[in-house]
């Protein structure tokens, strides 16, 4: 029941499993349930899978599950492994990892994405959009704070090209990424035109506090290493498997009969994410560049992961926020400075 990275857990290891896992016991059988998919257990494992599940929240070492369920730790580690690398479950312990290859990094930090994916499809954001809940505000909104985080690789990935202390090679081919990315602004900034926005007040509006942030950590990332920085492209480019065109096509034209009147900004989603596959961006940067032989420490294994679940609460945050402020009918579309008569209530603003 392991997979083909060997074991992943230790006696140490803080398993997570993905917050919305559920498990039902079905006569022998105890059935795992996440979005994507559906383990079925049976014999030994259903006992043991029942008895530790409760436990798999990021807080209980394999130890203490161990103790606390009188499972044997080894048994309870080939379990955890498999879910592991089904990437239903994650060790959130960031010492545990040490050196690996880039090899190994690379496909472990796949597996986690994969996780965390799931994490963020399944906020209330991605629902609302989904079941056609969200008002026009929330949609046009969306378009504008992610037209700032698509034109802000003028700043982060200039950054990661400047502050690149690897060699000539790995410098021109973050350079070239970059250049790839620099214009794919004006794609969306010509979609919400189509939606009858204004381009000067969408280029002059305020991100968000929660889009500000979401930048400003991109830009810390791309100062520290080329190897972090391109770690955070493994979340931030497609996954590879939603690269059909037709399925690309199919997934738009059915945001847009639900949400008619952002024809326009959902078209240069499209045409943004074709571009994108065209580009072979399926492959990220980060395993174009890392995964090969070469030892990478443990302090920068840490680092690794630490950085792509910072990204991860960003993101969480970028579309919390901006469904909630957005939602709001009074809320600025684009958005211009705050004033206080925004936060007045609404018998108080004369
Ligand atoms: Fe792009």
């Amino acid at each position: 029941m392991t997979n083909q990275m060997g074991r992943i857990l230790t006696p140490d290891s803080l398993p997570k499993c993905l917050p919305q896992a559920t498990l039902m016991v079905k006569g022998h059988e105890a059935i795992l349930s996440v979005p994507s998919n559906d383990y079925t257990f049976s014999g030994k494992s259903a006992e043991m899978i029942q008895g530790i599940f409760s436990f798999l929240n990021g807080t209980n070492t394999v130890n203490i599950i161990s103790q606390k369920t009188c499972l044997a730790s080894e048994d309870i580690i080939s379990l955890l492994d498999y879910l592991c690398g089904e990437s239903v479950l994650i060790d959130i312990n960031n010492e545990n990892k040490g050196s690996l290859t880039g090899y190994q990094l690379v496909e472990l930090v796949k597996q986690e994405i994969v996780f965390w994916r799931q994490h963020i499809n399944n906020q209330i954001f991605w629902e609302k959009v989904h079941n056609g809940t969200c008002s026009k505000r929330q949609i046009l909104g969306w378009g504008i704070e992610f037209y700032h985080y698509v034109d802000a690789a003028n700043e982060y990935m200039a950054a990661g090209v400047a502050y690149c202390r690897e060699s000539i090679d790995v410098r021109q081919k973050i350079a070239a990424h970059y250049a790839e990315e620099s214009d794919h602004g004006e794609i969306f900034l010509q979609g919400l035109m189509k939606d009858g926005l204004s381009a000067t007040l969408v280029k002059k509006s305020l991100p968000l506090p929660s889009t500000r942030a979401l930048i400003n950590y991109l830009n810390e990332v791309a100062m520290e290493s080329s190897l972090v920085y391109t770690a955070v492209f493994s979340l931030m480019q497609s996954d590879g498997k939603s690269f059909s065109k037709i399925d690309l096509t199919e997934y738009y034209s059915q945001l847009i009969e639900l949400y008619p009147f952002a024809q326009g900004m959902f078209g240069s989603f499209l045409k943004h994410a074709l571009i994108d596959a065209r580009l072979d961006h399926q492959i990220s940067i980060f395993e174009n560049l890392y995964a090969n032989d070469e030892i990478i420490s443990h302090r920068e294994v840490k680092r690794t992961f630490v950085t792509v679940r910072q990204l991860v609460n960003c993101f969480i945050l970028y579309y919390e926020y901006l469904f909630e402020y957005y939602g709001k009918e009074d809320s600025q579309l684009p958005r211009r400075a705050p004033q206080v008569i925004d936060f007045l209530l609404a018998e108080n603003k004369g």
